[in-house]
């Protein structure tokens, strides 16, 4: 790791902007003149600056001299992001023994191999991860524990199941870090990065036409670039392919336009923003699509794409039917997740915190056996032993016919 010299010059100009401030003058006529005049300056610069992070910042290489592999850190912000992803200290451990909760309770489908003791306190941790401040009632009825007519208690059947199948089939992704609950609701009902498609711009009479899903402001899923800005549905729930590079240096064949390559571009905002890291995190950009060439967090990340799609596909939306209106983005859908669920601007969530040691219920051998029956055992998706593809293959991207140029699916297919 090397640190730039800390160059004080630089980081006076860029300093608050004090100066720019309205002079104080005794006549209050000319006071107010002045004022309005020096706020709407203040404003303009204030507005340019906005964009801007105040130097000093720190630069960590994490490649050879010249390659420009290098992370930028502004230890403001991450002082900040530090603070905001800080893990809640974990349950006193109970006795592993007595009766099952399976045996005990009356419908437990999921928890019942643990013992009463560890099901309860499981239930608590739950409680202050997900809805601390309405407490057990968020999810039970409280005359009858085991009823389960409020969607909350349905839904948090299926994101344990949800939970105890990142921790053992991702471990590709996760590591044996893993996630709870808290990973992505930190003490919320709702977490709080999590997304809905957007709606096509409808084309008719407008003058500007059709905006192909672009250039619009202020969107933050593409850290405000002009870029594609639901790079989500194509590629986080859809499988839309990702690669768009040539193999070879000279065209043949390579199908791919500017077009497509901008949603892929799109959905490496959104990566680089949801991880708080530059794109040299993951790629060397002297040759960014060459597995080789690219940091091992790429490899991770590859993973991390296909685990969300089965989030999205094979956890969450089924649940849609359940949910009340007030739930659902204006198609209809049910909120899905991110790498920003999870992650919240750090490269690994909560700094790493290795929350799921206390929790070893929401992983483990039991947890596989839930998985296999969600799954059923002819399909098993074993991360591990499937490596990255080697080579794009760029025609399978053609989904309908090359000849024509009709393609079907999502608006990211509308390429050429
Ligand atoms: C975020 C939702 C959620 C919260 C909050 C929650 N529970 Fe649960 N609870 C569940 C789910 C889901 C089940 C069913 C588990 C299964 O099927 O394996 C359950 C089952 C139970 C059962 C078993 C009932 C039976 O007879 O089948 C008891 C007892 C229980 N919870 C107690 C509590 C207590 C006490 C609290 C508060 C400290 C609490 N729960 C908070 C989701 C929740
Ligand atoms: C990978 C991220 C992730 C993890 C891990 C996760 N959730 Fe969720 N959870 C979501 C998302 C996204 C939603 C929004 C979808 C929806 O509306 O149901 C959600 C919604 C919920 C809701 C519905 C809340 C409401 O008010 O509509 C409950 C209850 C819930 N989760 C409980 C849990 C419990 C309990 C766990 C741990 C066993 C858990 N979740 C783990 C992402 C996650
Ligand atoms: C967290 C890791 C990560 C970050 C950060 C990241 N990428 Fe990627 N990038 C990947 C992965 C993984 C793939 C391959 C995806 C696949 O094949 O499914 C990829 C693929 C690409 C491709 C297509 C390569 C090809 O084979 O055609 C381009 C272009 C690209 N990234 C550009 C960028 C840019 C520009 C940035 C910064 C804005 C960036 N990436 C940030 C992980 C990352
Ligand atoms: C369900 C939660 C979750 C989601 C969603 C998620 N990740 Fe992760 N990710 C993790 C955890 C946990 C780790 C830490 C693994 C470890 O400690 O080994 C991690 C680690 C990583 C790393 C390695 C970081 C490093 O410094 O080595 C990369 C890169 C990464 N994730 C990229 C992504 C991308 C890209 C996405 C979205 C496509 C994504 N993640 C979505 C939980 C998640």
């Amino acid at each position: 790791m090397t640190k730039y010299p800390r160059q004080e010059s630089h980081a006076v100009p860029m300093e608050e902007g004090t100066r720019l401030r309205p002079t104080p003058v005794a006549n209050s006529k000319k006071q107010g003149a002045l004022g309005w005049r020096g706020l709407v300056i203040g404003m303009a610069m204030g507005l340019g600056l906005m964009g801007c992070e105040r130097l000093p910042v720190d630069v960590n290489q994490g490649g050879y001299r010249g390659t420009g592999m290098e992370q930028v850190v502004n230890p403001r912000i991450e002082a900040v992001k530090l603070a905001a992803n800080q893990a809640p200290p974990a349950l006193e451990p109970v006795e592993e023994g007595g009766p099952k909760a399976s045996q005990v309770y009356q419908n437990v489908q999921v928890l019942g191999d643990l013992s009463v003791a560890q099901f309860n306190r499981l239930m608590v941790a739950m409680t202050a991860w997900v809805s601390p401040e309405q407490g057990c009632a968020y999810c039970h009825n409280v005359q009858n524990f085991a009823d389960d007519g409020l969607y909350t208690k349905l839904v948090a059947r299926r994101m344990t199941q949800m939970t105890q199948t990142i921790n053992d089939r991702w471990q590709a992704h996760v590591g044996q870090t893993g996630v709870t609950c808290f990973t992505c609701h930190r003490g919320q009902n709702l977490p709080e990065k999590r997304w809905f498609t957007e709606p096509e711009m409808q084309i008719a009479g407008r003058l500007l036409g059709n905006d192909s899903g672009q250039n619009r402001a202020g969107v933050e899923a593409v850290a405000n670039s002009d870029l594609p800005y639901d790079p989500y549905t194509p590629f986080l729930l859809e499988s839309n392919p990702i690669r768009v590079n040539g193999t070879t240096a000279l065209p043949t064949g390579n199908r791919m336009s500017t077009k497509q390559t901008e949603w892929t571009y799109a959905l490496m905002m959104h990566m680089s923003d949801g991880l708080g890291v530059n794109c040299t995190y993951c790629h060397n950009t002297r040759a960014i699509a060459e597995w080789e060439q690219s940091p091992p967090a790429r490899v991770t990340a590859w993973y991390g794409i296909r685990m969300v799609r089965e989030i999205n596909n094979e956890f969450i939306t089924g649940l849609t039917p359940i949910h009340p209106p007030n739930r659902l983005g204006v198609m209809g859908d049910i909120a899905k997740v991110n790498c920003a669920t999870c992650h919240q601007g750090v490269n690994k969530p909560l700094y790493g915190a290795q929350m799921l040691k206390a929790h070893p219920e929401l992983s483990g051998p039991n947890a596989l056996k839930d998985a296999m029956e969600i799954r059923g055992p002819g399909k098993p998706i074993a991360p591990q032993s499937q490596g990255p593809e080697p080579t794009p293959s760029p025609t399978s991207f053609l989904k309908g016919s090359a000849s024509t140029g009709q393609l079907e699916g999502h608006a990211v297919a509308r390429a050429n």
